[in-house]
């Protein structure tokens, strides 16, 4: 988009939906602040989900599960500062949706309200989730819905595992997929899901599908900023796939503006007053 005449009508949740009918792949990338917010919006990606993620890609956690509602809600606010174009979706952090519906509807409505961002994401498929999800839309709340490896259970999941292999699990993601649609979802990740799989969930349903780990065939994809940019350069899981070495740039810039402080090259005449 960089070169043609941007495009700076707000992304809509209808316009985001809309993509999957006219065959046109989605883009979303996470993103934590106004910074980046803004560089990522500025690349033309759909959206950006302001992700839990933010505990491990960025403040050193082993799991989502630390973060709480208003952290994300803090960095969910300069996320939005920093964005124009791209719809936001702030990704609901562990207990804040799970216990009832009351809460969740508390919870999330709290977070569009204090924000401004466009919808919330919320993880999980079963019975309870589904309740909870037809509740958030029935509030007027726009829900992203999170199957296959859902990282804030990960401490029953047992780790990072691929979801649906055997035939059971993955007809269970089907229902799931297809109980959240109905539900109201506008959208559906499906994280480490088998490609197969992921394929079979994509053309069963009406919304668009955005996979992470989840092969080729999903309506859409997102990655976590950070790995994709190689900022986490000790992260690197099969399915993804580093567009730039950040980390190295990173390394490089602040060993060089050390050495030069140290041997007085900087500040010069030129960067002084
Ligand atoms: O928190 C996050 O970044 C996510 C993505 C991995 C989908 O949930």
């Amino acid at each position: 988009m960089a070169d043609d005449a941007p495009e700076t009508k707000p992304v809509s949740i209808a316009d985001f939906v809309a993509r999957k009918k006219k065959g046109e792949k989605l883009v979303m990338v996470t993103a934590y602040d106004a910074l980046f917010g803004r560089l990522v919006d500025e690349s033309g990606v759909d959206a950006i989900l302001v992700g839990d993620s933010v505990a491990t890609a960025v403040f050193g956690h082993e799991s989502t599960l630390p973060v709480t509602l208003d952290q994300m809600i803090y960095h969910a606010a300069g996320v939005r500062r920093g964005v124009k174009r791209s719809l936001i979706v702030i990704d609901m952090p562990f207990l804040t949706y799970q216990a009832s519906i009351e809460l969740a509807i508390l919870n999330c409505g709290r977070a569009l309200q204090e924000t401004g961002v466009g919808a919330v994401k919320v993880e999980g498929g079963g019975p309870e989730m589904v309740d909870t999800v037809r509740a958030l839309v029935r509030t007027g709340i726009p829900v992203m819905s999170h199957i296959g490896f859902t990282p804030q259970s990960v401490k029953t999941i047992g780790g990072a595992r691929v979801q649906g292999r055997q035939k059971l699990d993955a007809e269970r993601l089907l229902a799931e997929a297809r109980s959240l649609e109905e539900a109201g979802a506008f959208a559906l990740v499906l994280e480490l899901v088998p490609a197969g799989v992921a394929s079979g969930i994509t053309r069963a349903l009406q919304i668009p599908t955005i996979g992470i780990g989840a092969g080729p065939d999903c309506d859409g994809q997102v990655l976590v900023l950070p790995d994709l940019l190689g900022l986490n350069d000790t992260f690197s899981p099969r399915f993804l796939k580093r567009y730039a070495e950040l980390a190295q740039d990173v390394r490089q810039a602040v060993g060089s503006f050390a050495d030069e402080v140290r041997s007085g090259a900087y500040p010069d005449t030129a960067h002084s007053f």
